[in-house]
């Protein structure tokens, strides 16, 4: 059966990170790399991203202001050295951006910057309301016109598979051929993306079901501080709407939010009003909605000029319309939902991990940029800046030579076609909804619970479907979304403590005590101090 692909790099992802971070790869060395990801390359996250790019684009800003919004943000838990190297390359990685396509919009030459909520200074760097967009077709176009990249589409990695200590690759299902290869590397890169579909609401694309954590986690990677889940105040509330975002843009640009009745409620909880950080923002509207019994509260930006309002959010405007809502006279129905993905695979900003022949960029990683919250639109840059970094790490590694280690074919056991694929669809939908209700933007002990004793029930019915079943898509997603939703649960029952989007009732105020929450799969769940990723290493 030939089933085995070989090249010198895996690439598991292809938003910004990943597709970057092969770029970079293939325009300088002539290692080769196979590029998996399990729809087209533009089912991205990146795809999705609104607001922009942060960064320090205009002599008014400074590096320490940027720096010091990141911290604020943040709430103690950002790694200080993380976040200034990442904010001074900031520049760098949009010019960089800019010099392979990317149409950034421009008054006299001058980057046009945009504000949202935490940041003091405008620096976002922005392509209208579409700038994800905009970053994901270009990089596309440059990735499929490039030579030794060979791109698997529809392609969903099962496993890493470990040799002799280290990464020797992963078991990959083709989805057309409903088989599964063996992808062999000498080192693998994981660009896989955040988990939002682990609740029920959520601004994310489906395609966000936390694969690289939960493969990762299964491999023995360090998982850091998966209780901070940014909730995303203002996404649409229709009926017919799936995860459509109102980019935090129309506030940096004067939207209000409003109650149902009208009350404009957000001065009550913070300076910033509605520009306050995003926790903040979301709790507000949680509670302002429960109070009163609403189903949703308003942003209203239709006060300002009809051109402008066009001008600035073209998508968002011309999307709302086809829902029979319009911006520019009428304000937008809006609830929080589940956005970013703070916590995730233990990684230095070079992309290495606890693991050796793995590396982890992007949305998938806990670096300590984000800390406990994440200021907006910091992630596309940093996944620029990882991608640049891993690059570097890995052409050192790659040019000072890697072991490469075979391993045997996708044994399929006595497992057969599954006739109930009904078992996925409704596992999916219980967990989704557990993590809503018990595992959303305001916590105790007592919902967390809740949560863990019904995921407990559900992953043992997974792991027996998993292994009598024939592997499918929904399968892989649902085992994935399963492990993440307990590493989220016994993160936050961990933290006794409110912090950044971690808010629990039981707790309200900060712990003196200021630690990282770290997963492993045989060590479990514990506090520590900062680590250092070496300590967990085996060498390569
Ligand atoms: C937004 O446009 O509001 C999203 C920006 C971000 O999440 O960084």
């Amino acid at each position: 059966m030939n089933d085995l692909i070989e090249s010198d790099i895996l690439v598991v992802g292809s938003g910004i990170s990943g597709l970057l971070f092969t770029l970079h790869l293939t325009q300088n060395t002539n290692y080769t790399v196979s590029l998996v990801t399990k729809r087209s390359l533009t089912d991205t996250n990146t795809d999705w991203a609104q607001g922009g790019i942060a960064s320090v684009l205009s002599p008014k800003d400074t590096f320490e202001s940027h720096i010091e919004d990141t911290l604020t943000a943040g709430d103690g838990l950002c790694k200080p050295t993380v976040v200034k190297e990442v904010i001074e390359n900031g520049p760098d990685q949009v010019r960089l951006l800019e010099s392979l396509g990317v149409p950034f919009d421009k008054v006299n030459g001058e980057f046009e910057l945009g504000k949202e909520g935490g940041h003091h200074e405008r620096r976002v760097a922005h392509v209208k309301d579409f700038t994800g967009h905009a970053i994901q077709s270009t990089l596309t176009k440059r990735i499929r016109e490039t030579k030794n990249v060979q791109i698997f589409e529809n392609h969903m990695m099962i496993d890493l598979v470990t040799v002799s200590d280290k990464i020797a690759g992963a078991y990959v299902f083709d989805k057309e051929k409903k088989k599964v290869l063996r992808f062999q590397s000498k080192l693998t890169v994981l660009a896989t993306g955040g988990a939002g579909k682990v609740f029920l609401y959520t601004s994310n694309p489906d395609t966000a079901s936390g694969d690289g954590i939960a493969i990762a986690y299964r491999a023995g990677a360090i998982i850091r501080n998966m209780e901070f889940f940014q909730f995303h105040p203002t996404c649409l509330y229709h009926p017919y709407a799936k995860s459509f975002l109102i980019s935090e843009a129309l506030r940096g640009e004067g939207a209000i939010l409003k109650t149902m009745d009208g009350d404009h409620f957000t001065p009550r909880y913070h300076d910033l009003a509605d520009l306050a950080p995003r926790d903040i923002v979301a709790r507000a509207i949680d509670s302002e909605m429960k109070k009163r019994g609403d189903d949703h509260v308003y942003l209203d930006i239709s006060f300002k000029q009809k051109e402008f309002i066009q001008g600035h959010f073209p998508h968002i405007d011309s999307t709302l319309k086809e829902y029979g809502i319009d911006m520019t006279s009428e304000p937008i129905p809006v609830v929080p939902a589940a956005h970013y993905t703070m916590g995730g695979i233990a990684s230095e900003l070079n992309g290495k991990t606890n693991i050796a022949g793995l590396l982890a960029i992007g949305e998938t990683t806990n670096t300590g940029l984000h800390g406990a919250n994440r200021l907006a639109s910091n992630s596309l840059l940093e996944g620029a800046v990882m991608a640049k970094n891993a690059f570097s790490y890995t052409k050192e590694l790659l040019d000072k030579g890697i072991p490469e280690y075979t391993f045997s074919s996708w044994d399929e056991g006595t497992s057969v076609e599954s006739d109930e694929a009904v078992f996925v669809t409704h596992a999916w939908d219980e967990i989704r909804r557990a993590m809503w209700n018990y595992v959303g933007i305001v916590r105790t002990d007592g919902r967390l619970l809740k949560a863990k004793k019904r995921l407990k029930l559900i992953k043992d019915e997974v792991q027996q479907y998993y292994w009598d079943y024939k592997v499918s898509s929904n399968l892989i997603e649902l085992r994935n979304l399963i492990d993440v939703a307990n590493l989220i649960i016994e993160s936050a029952l961990l933290r006794k403590e409110s912090r950044g989007a971690h808010y629990r009732l039981d707790y309200p105020m900060h712990s003196p005590d200021v630690r990282d929450t770290l997963a492993h799969k045989i060590l479990g769940v514990f506090l520590s101090e900062d680590i250092h990723i070496d300590e967990f290493s085996p060498k390569i």
